[in-house]
């Protein structure tokens, strides 16, 4: 690697890399992906590993803390985060206010962001730290489902402190006092992985801001909430809707998935294949991998049938035997599948991207926390290359043409 900040002081040189896809911004030891290899680990440990073996609640606890906790450790993070699942009840003033139609992701970043009034008191010590991470692991959790049960005009559930971390979400989601819901350990196990799936991607766009805003020694609620807007995106987060948002197209309205493949090509068309191409990846996206696995297994179990599966099936060996997919490096990426696993939990659709920002948050909480202490970190203030006017005169505005 070049260090830049040396060359441009011994010459004056400025790099040009938009979108940063060349540009490291920072060291870290928090996850290594390899784009060309199909590689992703969390503090060294393989995504393949921590699926099959881990809680979202543990992979949470390595990726900020940087080790793997005891039992011990484990069992004071879990009592710790049902202490701090409650949200403050004037919240809830917040969601009744906002236009009914208004998407969940635009609520949330409101939402995060005013937690910094709620709770105030930012401790900057190691003990500090803990309880903001920890709060913000559990309320964001509250506050999701919150969001829903009030969309839908319906008393908003409580969390359980004898339920595990993604049981009590779904609970919180689903429960009504006149239909009880108790979560099928399947469903549990399945979100544990989507959200461990989710957890971090290293300098992900969302990330990138996340550790960009921080970088001003913003608040970390502030930091995050920037971070929840970036995701919302469709070329980012918001894939995983759009995905859905296709594939339900092709099924209802009978396009063929030929068709389809034939738009994403294109040039005139600015329709993308939604869930196909990665910054980084350029082969198969372990995460989807997994998650494709998970799919078919779920629907499986839960002897559900889902006929956009059918499709994501045909359009992927579609796109995949296409040369121009090919050459262009595109492969199904980690919102291909999700939105499918998310319908079989019964997760509404608007809610998906809430559910990609709650599984990335011990992932943005580890990046603003290394960010804040690294020491070679510097204020985020990328340069340009100037490409308007030259000098002119100001015309006062009765001379102007
Ligand atoms: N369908 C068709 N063509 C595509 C696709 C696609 N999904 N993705 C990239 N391309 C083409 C572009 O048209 C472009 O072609 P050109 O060079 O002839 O103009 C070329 O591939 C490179 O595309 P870029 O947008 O420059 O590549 P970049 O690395 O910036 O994009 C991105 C990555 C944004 C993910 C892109 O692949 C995309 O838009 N995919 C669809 C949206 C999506 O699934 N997003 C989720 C990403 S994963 C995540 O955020 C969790």
């Amino acid at each position: 690697a070049v260090d830049i900040r040396r060359l441009r002081a011994e010459t004056g040189y400025i790099s040009f890399d938009p979108g940063f896809a060349n540009t490291g911004s920072c060291k870290s030891t928090i996850t290594y992906m390899d784009g060309e290899k199909g590689i992703l680990r969390y503090r060294g440990i393989p995504i393949e590993e921590l699926a099959e073996h881990s809680s979202f609640v543990e992979t949470s606890y390595l990726l900020i803390n940087g080790e793997l906790p005891t039992r011990e450790q484990l069992n004071r993070t879990s009592v710790q985060l049902n202490d701090h699942s409650l949200v403050h009840e004037d919240m809830q003033n917040f969601y009744q206010n906002f236009p009914r139609a208004s998407h969940p992701m635009g609520i949330l970043s409101a939402m995060v962001n005013a937690l910094r009034s709620f709770y105030p008191e930012l401790l900057y010590t190691d003990e500090g730290f803990e309880e903001t991470f920890l709060r913000l692991l559990s309320k964001v959790r509250t506050m999701a489902s919150m969001a829903h049960k009030i969309s839908r005009g319906h008393k908003v559930e409580y969390p359980r402190p004898d339920y595990t971390y993604c049981a009590n979400f779904l609970h919180m989601m689903f429960n009504t006092p006149v239909k009880p819901y108790i979560a099928r350990k399947e469903l549990v196990k399945a979100l544990n992985v989507f959200w461990i799936l989710h957890a971090d991607h290293e300098q992900n766009c969302s990330t990138s801001v996340v550790r960009s805003v921080g970088s001003a020694r913003t608040n970390i609620y502030a930091s995050l909430s920037a971070g929840v807007s970036a995701l919302w995106g469709a070329l980012h987060g918001g894939a995983n809707q759009a995905v859905i948002q296709m594939l339900t197209d092709i099924h209802e309205q009978g396009v063929s998935v030929q068709d389809v493949v034939r738009r994403a090509k294109d040039k005139n068309d600015p329709f993308r294949l939604m869930g196909f191409g990665h910054r980084v990846y350029k082969t198969y996206d372990p995460r989807a991998r997994i998650l494709k696995k998970y799919v078919d297994e779920v629907l499986n179990r839960l002897k559900l049938q889902d006929p956009l599966l059918d499709i994501a099936l045909e359009l992927e060996e579609v796109a995949l035997s296409d040369s121009y997919f090919v050459d262009y490096n595109l492969y199904p990426n980690v919102d291909f599948y999700s939105g499918i696993l998310l319908k079989a939990m019964q997760i509404p659709t608007n809610m998906f991207t809430v559910m990609f920002a709650i599984g990335r948050l011990p992932g943005w909480i580890a990046q603003w926390q290394e960010n804040l202490i690294d020491p070679e970190q510097r204020l985020t203030r990328p340069r340009q290359i100037y490409i308007g006017s030259n000098t002119r005169p100001y015309i006062p505005i009765d001379e102007r043409q």
